[in-house]
C-alpha cells in the first residue's frame, strides 16, 4: 500500500447529516486533487498504472457518478482496464491490507453508517449476506440517537466518548427479530419516548444524566450486535471473526468482541480504525483480487445506488 488519501466533507455537520447534492460537488472539487496527491505520495505517474478501479455502489447516486465517471475519463486516456468494486465487498478485504489477516472461511460483521450485515466470507471474491439490519444501520443507530440527545453529527464518536465517563443504568428494550436480522429503528423510538417521558418531569434530564444515557444506548446496541455475532458463529461452525466498517471504531464492541473471543474459542480481527472507517486502500485491495481474475468491466458500465454483495 503506497498511498491512502482521505478528502473528508465537513460540509455535512452543520445539517447533521449527509446531504446528497453537497456530498457529490464536494467531491466534483476534491476528485482530482485527491488522486493527485495520492499519485505524489506513492511516487508514482499515472502512466505507471496497470488498472483504475472505482466503487460502483451501493451509495449515493451523485457521488458514485463522480467517482465513475472521473475513472471511465482516466482509464480511457491511458488505455488500461477498469474494476469495479462494491463498497461493502471493500469494508470486508480491508482485512486483506495489512497483517494478521483472517483465515477462510470467517465471518465478517460490517457494522457502518448505512449498513449493517453478517457475512460469511469463502474466498476473497466469495461471500455471502446471512444476516442484515430491516431497518437502520447501527451507525444510524448511533446518529439518530446523537441527535435527540443534541449532539453533533456523526454522534457515534460522541457517545463513545461520554460512554466511558457514565454507566448503563438505563434499560432500552433488547429488539426480538429473528434468525440473523437486526432491527434499530424501535431502539431509537423508545429512546425517544424514555427522553419524551423524562424531560417531562425534569427538563434538565438530558443534561444532568447525558453520559449515562449515552452509556446505556451504547450497551444497548453492542448487546444487539454480538447476540447476533455469536449466534451466527454458533450456527456456522465459524470461530474467525472479523469486524468492519466506522462503528467498529467503536471501543465497547471491540472490548465485548476481544472478551468473548476468549470465551468462545473465537480468533478476532480488527482492522485499524483508517481501514474501518470509508478509505480508497480497501476499494484498491478488492481489485488487486479481481486484478488476478481478469474482472474487468467496460465504458458501458453505470453505478448502482443499490448494489447488493
Ligand atoms: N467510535 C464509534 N462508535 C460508534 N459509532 C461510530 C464510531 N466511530 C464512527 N462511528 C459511526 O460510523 C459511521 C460511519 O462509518 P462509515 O464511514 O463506515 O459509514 P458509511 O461509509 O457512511 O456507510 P456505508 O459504508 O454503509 O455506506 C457513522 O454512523 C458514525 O457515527
Ligand atoms: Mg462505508
Amino acid at each position: 500500500m503506497l498511498a491512502n488519501c482521505v478528502a473528508t466533507q465537513d460540509v455535512h455537520r452543520a445539517y447533521g447529516g449527509v446531504v446528497p447534492e453537497v456530498a457529490s460537488r464536494a467531491h466534483q472539487v476534491n476528485i482530482i486533487p485527491v488522486v493527485d496527491l495520492a499519485l505524489k505520495k506513492a511516487g508514482v505517474v499515472k502512466e505507471d498504472l496497470s488498472a483504475i478501479a472505482f466503487t460502483r455502489g451501493p451509495g449515493l447516486l451523485g457521488s458514485l457518478l463522480v467517482g465513475v465517471s472521473f475513472a471511465k475519463g482516466l482509464a480511457l486516456s491511458l488505455g488500461i482496464p477498469m474494476i469495479e468494486v462494491n463498497h461493502m465487498q471493500g469494508h470486508v478485504l480491508a482485512h486483506f491490507i495489512e497483517d494478521p489477516k483472517p483465515n477462510f472461511p470467517f465471518l465478517c460483521l460490517t457494522v457502518s453508517g448505512g449498513h449493517t450485515q453478517i457475512v460469511v466470507i469463502k474466498s476473497p471474491l466469495e461471500m455471502e449476506v446471512i444476516g442484515t439490519t430491516i431497518d437502520d444501520a447501527a451507525g444510524e443507530a448511533f446518529d439518530k440517537t446523537g441527535k435527540l440527545l443534541g449532539l453533533e453529527y456523526p454522534a457515534g464518536p460522541i457517545i463513545d466518548r461520554l460512554a466511558k465517563l457514565g454507566t448503563p443504568r438505563f434499560e432500552f428494550p433488547e429488539p426480538n427479530i429473528p434468525e440473523l436480522n437486526f432491527s434499530f429503528s424501535g431502539l431509537k423510538t423508545s429512546i425517544l419516548y424514555f427522553l419524551k417521558r423524562e424531560l417531562k418531569k425534569n427538563p434538565e434530564f438530558i443534561n444532568e444524566h447525558l453520559n449515562d444515557i449515552c452509556a446505556s444506548v451504547q450497551t444497548r446496541i453492542v448487546s444487539v450486535l454480538m447476540n447476533k455475532l455469536k449466534k451466527a458463529s454458533i450456527q456456522s461452525g465459524i470461530k474467525e471473526i472479523a469486524v468492519a466498517g466506522g462503528v467498529s471504531a467503536n471501543s465497547e464492541l471491540r472490548e465485548q468482541l476481544i472478551a468473548t473471543g476468549e470465551e468462545l474459542g473465537w480468533s478476532t480481527y480488527v482492522p485499524k480504525l483508517e481501514y474501518c472507517t470509508d478509505n480508497a486502500a480497501m476499494i484498491a485491495i478488492t481489485a488487486y483480487y479481481k486484478y488476478q481474475k481478469g474482472e474487468f468491466v467496460g465504458q458501458d458500465i453505470v453505478p448502482m445506488s443499490r448494489y447488493a454483495l
